[in-house]
């Protein structure tokens, strides 16, 4: 059956991109019912507008708490009743309501090969880590950093001359790739948590 999936990002969202992408060339079972967004001037908010995708703004400067921000970011979620919730580029940390209540259907892109670099600035971490690979980690959400079960990841190289920008856009490429992939696989069904585990079937 088609999935309602909503998209959550704070800027740019290229990685929302990617996954308009594949479902418009029928890859993934399933409709894209919003972007939810906490920036008014996210770039992909123009992202979705193109793509005839309803956008929800849930401002978070217009709110006068975090709390008041959560609960209506939690309200804009209900709205929509998403099947899947895609983390794609959202810079907060969740509140443990939002996280518990999508359990099992929430995922997130992070730009490190989970445990490692978890945060901000993954790419600066692994530099300074000097790692040799480097890559990006799709996982279901839960109450720790980065921390939840991981579907998926892909790596590339770190080279001797990266610097922050040339590492986080070789990792991008992979992103792009990692995230539809993995939305397809949950979309199937095809996705199943035991304990810190995924397993695909294929
Ligand atoms: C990506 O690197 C993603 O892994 C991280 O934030 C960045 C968002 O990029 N969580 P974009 O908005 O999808 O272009």
């Amino acid at each position: 059956m088609t999935k309602r999936i909503v998209v959550v990002a704070s800027g740019r969202g290229s990685n929302f991109q990617a996954i308009i992408g594949a479902l418009q060339r029928g890859n993934i079972p399933a409709e894209c019912v919003a972007l939810v967004t906490d920036n008014p001037k996210a770039y992909a908010i123009e992202r979705a507008e193109a793509a005839n995708i309803p956008v929800v703004v849930v401002d978070y400067g217009s709110f006068a708490t975090r709390e008041l921000y959560e609960q209506a970011l939690l309200a804009a979620l209900h709205e929509v009743r998403p099947d899947l919730v895609i983390l794609a580029g959202y810079m907060r940390i969740l509140g443990s309501a939002i996280v518990r209540e999508y359990a099992g259907k929430m995922v997130n892109i992070h730009p490190a090969l989970l445990p490692s670099f978890t945060g901000l600035h993954a790419q600066r971490q692994a530099l300074e880590q000097g790692v040799k690979l480097a890559g990006c980690t799709v996982h279901f959400v839960d109450e720790s950093l980065d921390g939840g079960p991981i579907i998926l990841q892909r790596c590339v190289r770190v080279m001797d001359d990266d610097d922050e920008d040339t590492l986080a856009n070789r990792i991008l490429i992979q992103e792009h790739l990692a995230l539809p992939e993995a939305v397809r696989l949950f979309c199937e069904d095809r996705l199943s948590i035991e304990g810190r585990k995924v397993r695909t079937r294929m």
